[in-house]
């Protein structure tokens, strides 16, 4: 490592270490959201239960935890450069008594063997923060460390999106570089974006301010820690899909696929001219997806790795869906009238809309909405279609069953590659009823206690916790009944909450709101 590098380096130690990353868990980058994609993508994952899984740039480990949890028998390592988040996740870790995740103050560069082979290495929002010697460094740990079967995920930026949105991070680098505080740099390079948006040219060859302004409402209203990391920091060189997947083949890896599975498929990007150009003259995989960033404009990339050993057989059969699990936040919005197609509508993007016509395509649909957002396999969907529609699934032989699990999974297998459903490697720990004696994930029984505005759930996804919630999670141990929480309301209502005398409606309220959210286990 030379030593601008080596400068570079401690400049960012220190940068974390005086303003730290909120840790925050990442339900995409979790082993499971991962062997998941690797299955569609004809692998054979190795096994979570066990797994050994490394984080490069965990931060305090925020997004080491919840797998952890889940997986009492697996083994953690998070590494990161700043000694102060590594600090404060071995505290969280010491007072819950944490005892598989291990998190160590170190430069992944300087990583050597004893860290042992890990199955699942993760390095999210790190590559393109770096110099290109610890990117280099990166990689050769992922091919150092990476057991005969493990798979990596590595998040970076990318052009030529990037090139955009580059023009305001230089703006906002240059123009506060003189300032050291960093509350004050940033203020002064959000300042400087502010008034260059307003003002720079927006002739038609030179659109500078249009440009801006849309920079300027990408980082409005994000918490200041991340645009001072995000925009401010002496690196950040994104890179070209292609370069990223040739330095992965010099460091011995090769490129899986991405953990955004639908985005590998041309008829998600391309439509027209663009379609046929790319049709004719992209010469292998990795042309065509570095095509579809052009056409999407694609600024971020979550890119699963492997040793370059590794046969790939990526022809995705039907098939690879039997041993997986499939959510959906798909809810129908309007009544078939007879023959005609059922408009569904994704929960949390309403401008998601999909258009189906086939009664049996439709029934699933409608049998994934009753469990979202709970993944559900194949063998029960099929029961439950056959319930709903009449059939006695008693009498169905076993070319019945396999045949009904074959268009099932034909039918999901197309709604996946359109972003319409989702897959998870194994069932979740949360529930969609609550219980006599509820409980709630440990992580976030934990998480509530600390000061902290949002704990984790059973899908890594961060939910916002509000007073009661924050005090009632960590009685929801399992061991008291609701009769129980009620009678203990002096613990998690407020004295001065209007709805003192009718304590039975505020519990049922909350514990309702943390069934929907995915944080009760129980
Ligand atoms: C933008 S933060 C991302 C943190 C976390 N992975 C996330 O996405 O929220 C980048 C992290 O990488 C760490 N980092 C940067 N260079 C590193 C290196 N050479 N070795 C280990 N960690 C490094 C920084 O200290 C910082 O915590």
């Amino acid at each position: 490592m030379n030593s601008s590098t080596q400068s570079i380096v401690s400049r960012t130690a220190d940068a974390y270490d005086s303003v730290p990353y909120e840790s925050l868990p990442f339900d995409t980058a979790q082993p499971e959201h991962l062997a998941a994609i690797a299955v569609l993508l004809g692998m054979t994952p190795v096994p979570l239960t066990s797994a050994r899984v490394l984080e490069i740039g965990c931060a305090a480990g925020g997004n080491l935890l919840p797998f952890a949890i889940k997986h009492p028998q697996a083994h953690c390592i998070g590494v990161d450069l700043s000694e102060r988040q590594i600090r404060d996740g071995q505290a969280f870790i010491k007072q819950f008594d944490v005892q598989n995740v291990e998190l160590l103050a170190m430069d992944i560069c300087k990583a050597g063997d004893e860290l042992g082979q890990f199955d699942y290495i993760i390095c999210h929002g790190v590559f393109s923060w770096v110099p290109a010697d610890v990117q280099q460094g990166i990689l050769a740990a992922c091919k150092r460390l990476l057991s005969e079967n493990g798979m990596a995920y590595i998040s970076y930026n990318v052009f030529p999106g990037w090139h955009c949105w580059e023009i305001g991070r230089h703006l906002m680098y240059r123009a506060s570089a003189h300032i050291e505080d960093p509350k004050q740099r940033l203020a002064v390079a959000m300042e400087a974006l502010r008034v260059f948006s307003e003002h720079a040219s927006d002739s038609p060859d030179r659109p500078l301010r249009q440009i801006l302004k849309e920079g300027l409402k990408r980082i409005e209203g994000q918490p200041w820690y991340y645009v001072l990391h995000e925009y401010l920091e002496p690196c950040n060189t994104p890179l070209y899909f292609r370069d990223f997947v040739g330095h992965c083949a010099s460091n011995g890896l090769r490129y899986l696929g991405d953990v955004q599975f639908s985005s590998m498929f041309r008829e998600n990007v391309a439509s027209g001219e663009a379609d046929t150009f790319i049709g004719q003259h992209a010469k292998h995989r990795y042309d065509e997806e570095e095509l579809f960033d052009y056409l999407s404009g694609r600024t971020f990339r979550r890119s699963l790795i492997v040793h370059d050993h590794r046969q790939l057989n990526l022809a995705v059969e039907p098939s690879r869906l039997n041993t997986l699990f499939v959510s959906s936040t798909l809810h129908r919005v309007n009544e078939p009238v007879s023959g005609d197609a059922v408009t569904f509508r994704k929960q949390n993007n309403h401008d998601y809309k999909l258009k189906i016509r086939d009664p049996m395509g439709i029934a699933i649909l409608d049998l994934l909405s009753a469990h979202t957002p709970h993944p559900v396999d194949l063998p029960t969907l099929l029961f439950e279609y056959w319930t709903v529609s009449g059939e006695d699934a008693s009498k169905k032989t076993d070319q019945d069953i396999l045949q009904g699990l074959d268009t099932i999974a034909t039918f999901l297998l197309s709604l996946l590659k359109k972003d319409a459903v989702a897959v998870a490697f194994q069932p979740v720990m949360a529930t969609n009823h609550i219980s006599e004696r509820p409980e709630a994930f440990a992580l976030a029984r934990a998480q509530a206690i600390i000061e902290q505005s949002w704990v984790c759930n059973t899908y890594a996804q961060v939910v916002p916790t509000e007073p009661i919630m924050k005090a009632l999670l960590p009685m929801l141990d399992g061991t008291r009944t609701v009769q129980d929480l009620l009678a203990a309301k002096q613990q998690w209502l407020p004295a001065n909450e209007p709805k003192q005398h009718d304590a039975a409606s505020v519990l049922q309220r909350n514990l309702e709101r943390m069934c929907a959210t995915s944080l009760l286990t129980r």
